[in-house]
């Protein structure tokens, strides 16, 4: 019996660590965004209730729940970890937020981002790089790309919050013709895009 439990215990705590190693591996480790910061992220993108956010990489779904639930946005999560997964469906159902936030299991690099009106990132700088081209080919002109801590190497933010390590990209109409365009968009006081 003792020898069962020692053996599900280690497999259990392998498991575990492949998962969080894989999550590193494909993308970032997890390390959760201080409310306060999710709050300022979601302002900074003026997120209101016609927008669908998408947070990639979704950890314990924070930002989706504060999405859905103070902003009245539209969310969706995709976390490689499952364990992290559960938690997060398990806030969504304790904020009764089943109709409006959905986390995905999977890899972020294979799910389709072209409904997202606002994508929220707290990964890396290697991850935002890969990202570089599904951001541009995916997401419509206008969609706002909010990312804590790490940028996006030759692009220049709309907006950067420097105290908070926010910095806010808005993705330009698909006529520019440079592969690498900068999203230099900014907003008029009352929130339309510039
Ligand atoms: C630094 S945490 C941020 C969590 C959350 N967005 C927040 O701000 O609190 C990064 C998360 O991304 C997940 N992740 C990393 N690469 C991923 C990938 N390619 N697909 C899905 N999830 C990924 C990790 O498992 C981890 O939970």
């Amino acid at each position: 019996m003792a020898a069962l439990l020692g053996w599900m215990l280690i497999s259990s705590a392998s498991a575990l660590g492949m998962f969080l190693l894989w999550s590193a591996f494909i993308g970032a480790g997890w390390q959760p965004t201080s409310r306060r910061k999710v709050r300022k992220m979601l302002e900074m993108c003026r997120v209101g209730p016609s927008d669908v956010v998408y947070d990639l990489g979704s950890g314990d779904g924070r930002i989706l729940v504060e999405a859905a639930k103070t902003y009245h946005a539209t969310a969706v999560g995709v976390e490689a970890d499952p364990i992290r997964v559960l938690f997060s469906r398990f806030a969504v159902g304790t904020n009764r937020l089943k109709g409006r936030v959905q986390v995905v299991w999977g890899n972020f690099f294979h799910v389709d981002l072209s409904e997202a009106t606002v994508v929220t990132l707290f990964l890396s700088q290697g991850a935002n790089r890969k990202l570089k081209a599904k951001l541009l080919s995916e997401l419509r002109p206008g969609a706002r790309v909010v990312s804590y801590v790490w940028t996006f190497d030759g692009w220049s933010p709309a907006s950067r919050d420097a105290d908070d390590e926010i910095s806010l990209y808005v993705v330009p109409s698909h006529d520019v013709s440079s592969p690498d365009r900068a999203a230099t968009a900014s907003f008029h006081a009352d929130g339309r895009l510039a």
